[in-house]
């Protein structure tokens, strides 16, 4: 993708990743971009750099808007690779006079690139530079996605550079977030939002109190992975509010993964007892659906109700993968349940409540188990599981 200007003297300089399909363990179904943005003035200043497979692209990007050499200052707003890797090669090329970044983004770029020779200028909250008549504000975002985050704002552009918050994993050719289908973007929005910012829900409610206090208005809102929102901007922000808060619909995902059929089978009971008009259900065998996937059904969830059959006396494998993967997401205030199938050991529903119990999932019922192959008493329990959960995500107090 060419280079262009998203508001005069700033330039969108980076790439798109149209391969990316796995992001440590969050499926990327339909790839992704690296924002880079370049601001030309009386400092000529690059606001992040991006994955190091796409050094050369991001050089060339640059070449067609300025010499490198002119480039003043290096923005870095946060160290994580994606937004890094090219920037030891850029930083040789350009020769910056300043890398503008926080104090915690030093220290974790000296950690990852080990050159602590480069010339470091720290800024902290509120702190600005001036190009010309333009004025940059620095804005803290720690933990919105590491300790060392932060995000540039544009001051008289009303343009805030977010890095990785209001981001999505979708690489297209358009630049602009109205210029797509707003069920898709809505949906890589919460996808990226239930992969990566799950457990940092409490630092983006700080970061939304911040902005609304600073009363700054936006024209845009650039994040560093896919889409650049510039209309509409209070319903992302409002979203975010949402995902952040913890709110739910009723709304339920079972989860399974089964080794004959009796905990697919408990599954379609469960799911008898608990849909209707009112709450909204949606089943996943984890043998065809991806953890991320599943992940993301689960953001505006109330309930989580899980199955699986007992192998060589524990959970099967790919139930494993998924609660490990779901407890470091660390999913808030939802309901559960559990069922499942056993041999000769009858320990599989204590497993598993103990899994959601670890994650503060609050168990209803205490769940179903059967001996090899289910009958109608078993289905009929699965079906009361399932109700118990629907009355629960129905009451006032859900
Ligand atoms: Fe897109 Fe936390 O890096």
């Amino acid at each position: 993708m060419k280079p262009f200007e998203i508001k005069k003297d700033l330039y969108w300089v980076g790439v798109v990743d149209w391969n990316l399909r796995d992001f440590h363990g969050y499926s990327t179904e339909k790839g992704s971009t690296y924002n880079a943005y370049l601001l030309l003035g009386e400092k000529n200043i690059l606001f992040d750099t991006v994955k190091v497979e796409f050094t050369k692209t991001l050089i060339d990007n640059i070449k067609a808007i300025i010499d490198p050499a002119k480039i003043d200052y290096i923005v870095v707003n946060h160290a994580e690779m994606d937004h890094t890797g090219a920037l030891p090669a850029i930083i040789d090329l350009v020769k910056p006079e300043k890398i503008l970044c926080t104090k915690a983004c030093q220290d974790a770029l000296i950690a990852h690139h080990h050159r602590s020779d480069w010339p470091f200028a720290i800024v902290k909250e509120g702190d600005t530079i001036q190009s010309g008549n333009r004025t940059v504000q620095f804005i803290g975002s720690a933990m919105i996605h590491w300790p060392d985050s932060m995000t540039s704002y544009l001051k008289e552009d009303k343009i805030l550079i977010s890095n990785d918050i209001f981001g999505q994993h979708w690489a297209t050719s358009e630049r602009y977030a109205d210029q797509v289908e707003p069920g898709e973007l809505l949906h890589q929005a919460a996808k990226y939002y239930a992969n990566i910012f799950y457990p940092m829900s409490a630092a983006i409610r700080k970061f939304l109190e911040k902005l609304a206090k600073l009363n700054l208005e936006f024209d845009m809102l650039a994040p560093d992975h896919g889409l650049i929102w510039r209309k509409d901007i209070p319903a992302i922000i409002k979203q975010y509010g949402a995902w952040a808060g913890g709110e739910k619909k009723p709304k339920a995902v079972i989860v399974y993964d089964t080794m004959w059929g009796s905990t697919a089978a408990m599954a379609e009971h469960v799911v008898k007892g608990l849909a209707g008009d009112d709450v909204s259900v949606s089943v996943y065998d984890l043998r065809f659906s991806h953890r991320s996937d599943i992940m993301t059904d689960i953001l505006d969830a109330g309930a989580i109700i899980i199955g699986s059959s007992l192998l060589n006396g524990g959970i099967l494998p790919k139930m494993e993968d998924f609660l490990s993967y779901m407890a470091g997401l660390r999913p808030a205030s939802k309901i559960g349940a559990a069922f499942g199938s056993f041999g000769w050991s009858d320990v599989i529903v204590k497993q598993l409540n103990e899994k959601l119990e670890a994650m503060k999932v609050k168990v209803v019922n205490p769940g179903v188990s059967v001996q090899y192959v289910p009958n109608n008493d078993i289905f009929a329990r699965c079906e009361e599981l399932g109700a118990v959960i629907r009355r629960e995500l129905l009451s006032p107090s859900a």
